[in-house]
């Protein structure tokens, strides 16, 4: 029996309620602080990993649900045949870790004396002032917990993707679709705000009842696969519990572009820089992004800074993504080849069940049936549609394993004019909900018989040269011959297996 169509299981009891966000605006003592979103937008295209998907797409600031097809996808001669997704979860919280800093740094503002001195200094704007009132609104419980926005992210990617891949999404295979999630709770929550947005491309004007209520709704947690970094061991060891393996964005924090900026707010926020340190500046730098991602506010700690000060600190995010996630150490791209051949495994297995198919009906029916097209194309795939939700930790290192936004230099602590134009910039590749998409095409050659398969890659939707070819779309044989060496040498065990110590001397 063929799955059902997308319906409810229950009927829903309340619409999502919309969450309202309470706007404090005490501030409006320094010409700086604006309403307008003019220097939270100038800064936006340096906050890495917390860029917002919008700003790394820009087209959707106009029409977030209009479905935007790339011009490269194909069409025509070729259907697609399974749609792989890989996921980052949408906008977030930010962590204790990072709240708690900026508690701190919040305590150095108000623990500051005010007076005549500091608005002579600062030409009657006391920036300083103005932050020490302005709310902190973040609270430990909310550890990078996703937020409405983040459901928001999913649901208007969701509804994107099914305009784009009508015959994927297409009501029969609802049943058939394959979620996957790592534990985290901002990626099970990404998964169900995803599914409420194929509820509502499949029920529009209907409010999307709990994912629970919904018979699509499955989603597998698998952090082997979708959180690789926490269960590889060399990777543990050589790089996250190891203190010097960051040693570039240590040596980064206390060079001479992060002392200016150091110096350069303790003079805005008059406070002694001996009190800041290269931490504290990267949360308020931050914290102008939360604000900005989470509230949708120009918050006032975007006017510590300025666009120079803002590439430098994006510079510093992106160095660690580089030696934590990326091309610094190659077991950082290595421990995520077992999500690269989990992918192959699914489209080898479409491949396989989309040719088998002709055959069994030739072997079956002679002469083959005047409806043989229908029957063929009808035929199903198990998993047309696989969706699979991480971080940009997991992204990152897939990426890298197959050879995207690689420089010709590492970055360090001490090219940072040198590496302006870097490739590796994670704002572009790894913002909120960034996706990653392998498609698969059954392709008929109309001068030959012949039919092929072929895949296409998009990142956030834009398609994705090839890193073999630089072509936009690629034989299916000819991607699996380029990652020959990793589909073959990749075993999980062995990759992430410490080299052996010999101790036989001491038996
Ligand atoms: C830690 O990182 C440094 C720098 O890459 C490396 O030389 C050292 O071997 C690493 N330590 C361990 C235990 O892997
Ligand atoms: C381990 O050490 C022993 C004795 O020193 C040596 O004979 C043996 O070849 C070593 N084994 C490996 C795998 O290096």
């Amino acid at each position: 029996m063929l799955p059902g169509p997308c319906r409810l299981l229950r009927v829903p009891v309340a619409p999502v309620a919309a969450l309202a966000v309470a706007l404090v605006s005490s501030l409006s003592r320094c010409s700086l602080l604006e309403p307008e979103d003019r220097v939270a937008s100038a800064l936006s295209p340096y906050f890495g990993t917390k860029t917002r998907y919008e700003d790394a797409n820009p087209g959707l600031l106009l029409d977030p649900e209009a479905p935007r097809r790339d011009p490269q996808l194909l069409e025509e001669t070729c259907t697609p045949v399974q749609l792989v997704a890989l996921i980052r979860h949408g906008t977030r919280y930010p962590t204790t870790k990072q709240i708690r800093k900026l508690r701190q740094l919040h305590g150095l503002l108000q623990a500051r004396g005010s007076g005549a001195d500091v608005t002579r200094a600062t030409g009657g704007c006391d920036l300083g002032a103005a932050l020490a009132d302005w709310p902190l609104w973040y609270a430990d419980w909310m550890d990078g917990q996703l937020v409405e926005k983040g459901r928001q992210d999913m649901r208007q990617l969701a509804l994107r993707l099914a305009s784009l891949f009508p015959a994927l999404f297409c009501r029969e295979n609802c049943g058939r679709l394959q979620l996957v999630t790592s534990s985290k709770h901002r990626c099970v929550d990404s998964g169900a705000a995803f599914l409420q947005g194929l509820w509502q491309h499949y029920h529009p004007g209907l409010p999307p009842p709990d994912v629970a209520d919904m018979e699509f709704g499955r989603l597998r947690i698998n952090d082997k696969l979708m959180r690789f970094f926490d269960h590889c061991e060399k990777f543990l060891t050589q790089v996250e519990r190891n203190a010097t393996a960051l040693y570039h964005v240590e040596a980064f924090k206390t060079g001479p572009e992060m002392q200016n900026i150091l110096k350069k707010v303790a003079g805005i926020l008059q406070v002694p820089v001996n009190n800041l340190n290269a931490d504290l500046i990267q949360v308020a730098f931050f914290t102008c992004s939360f604000d900005l991602a989470i509230k949708g506010v120009k918050s006032p700690w975007c006017d510590v800074f300025d666009i120079d000060d803002a590439k430098v600190l994006e510079y510093l995010n992106d160095l660690k993504q580089y030696w934590k996630r990326g091309y610094g150490y190659t077991i950082n791209s290595r421990s995520s080849c077992t999500l690269f051949q989990d992918i192959f495994q699914h489209l080898d297995k479409a491949v396989e069940q989309k040719q088998r198919v002709p055959r069994l009906l030739f072997a079956f029916s002679v002469p083959p049936p005047p409806h043989i097209e229908m029957v063929h194309s009808s035929q199903p795939i198990s998993s047309p549609v696989i969706l699979q939700f991480g971080h940009a930790e997991t992204l990152l290192p897939l990426l890298s394993l197959m050879g995207y936004f690689k420089d010709k230099e590492p970055l360090t602590a001490y090219n940072y004019k040198e590496q302006m134009h870097r490739k590796f910039r994670s704002g572009h590749i790894v913002p909120y909900a960034s996706n990653l998409i392998f498609v698969l095409y059954h392709c008929k050659n109309a001068k030959t018989p012949k039919e092929e398969f072929q895949v296409q890659m998009l990142l956030n939707e834009k398609v994705l040269p090839l890193a073999h070819s630089q072509e936009t779309v690629s034989l299916y044989e000819d991607l699996k011959n380029h990652y020959k060496e990793i589909l073959q040498s990749c075993h999980p065990s062995e990759e992430c297996e410490l080299p052996k110590v010999n101790t036989s001397d001491e038996l």
